[in-house]
């Protein structure tokens, strides 16, 4: 059975004080998260060393980006294996925000995710259309590069370590999600192509997780169909007040 997870990406948001907070109000009322889903904090990466000596088993860490090179002269990036070093499971690779500001190519990011791999990190890989790409009825193509340029050279082994978040563009920052079928369609697309690929089984043991303006109000309603198994949650994540009745969305 794949695992149904919630994953809070807190982008570049919160002074030290305010991630603390919120850390520990996430921890003191982890007793109040479904116990079948999987939950995950992605704050800025400053902070994860000392959120992870104070780790509670409910909530898992991620980081929100990793360099693709293993360690050397590569000024302000994190490796993999430094990730590993302070116990961070998850890494986000490939979020829109990084293909847009930073130039991440599908290349590019195979790289990364090999890289995770190689440290037993869980890469939560990202990728969705933006708005134009909908609107012309490009939307299965774009994505459907997005996955198989930057995963389809992976074993089966490997790409069941792996955990996908389906982003419209569109739907990110905006206050416009994709309908419940909008995201079905897409998360049963991606499905189809991991089966045409790697077959059923390994299909249907990778999370997809739906992401963009997710909040309590339309959680349970994403969260229904077959083929969702969760949300990476922006805004919605940087309250306890919001971000716990998204993980209850099931
Ligand atoms: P919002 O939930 O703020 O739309 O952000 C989604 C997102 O980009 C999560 O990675």
């Amino acid at each position: 059975m794949r695992k149904n997870i919630v994953a809070g990406n807190w982008k570049m948001n919160l002074s030290h004080k305010e991630a603390l907070s919120l850390y520990d109000s996430l921890k003191t009322n982890s007793n109040e998260m479904d116990k079948h889903t999987t939950v995950i904090v992605a704050p800025p990466s400053i902070y994860l060393s000392e959120f992870s000596k104070n780790k509670n088993e409910k909530i898992k860490l991620a980081a929100q980006n990793c360099s693709e090179n293993e360690n050397g002269a590569f000024t302000g990036e994190i490796s993999a294996s430094m990730l590993q070093s302070i116990g961070v499971e998850y890494c986000l690779v490939g979020h829109s925000e990084r293909r847009a500001y930073f130039n991440e190519t599908n290349e590019l990011l195979k790289h990364k995710v090999e890289a995770l791999l190689a440290k037993a990190i869980t890469p939560i890989y990202c990728f969705g259309e933006v708005l134009k790409e909908r609107e012309s009825g490009n939307h299965f193509e774009v994505v459907k590069a997005q996955v198989s340029e930057a995963l389809f050279h992976l074993s089966a082994e490997a790409i069941s370590k792996i955990v996908l978040a389906y982003e419209p563009v569109w739907a990110i920052g905006t206050g416009k999600t994709a309908s419940p079928d909008q995201a079905q369609e897409m998360h049963q697309f991606v499905r189809r192509l991991l089966s045409d690929k790697y077959g059923e089984a390994v299909a249907k043991e990778i999370s997809i997780l739906y992401g963009g303006s997710c909040k309590p109000t339309n959680a349970k309603e994403l969260f229904a169909n077959q083929d969702v198994d969760g949300g990476l949650i922006g805004g919605a994540a940087l309250k306890a007040e919001t971000f716990i009745p998204v993980i209850n969305g099931f």
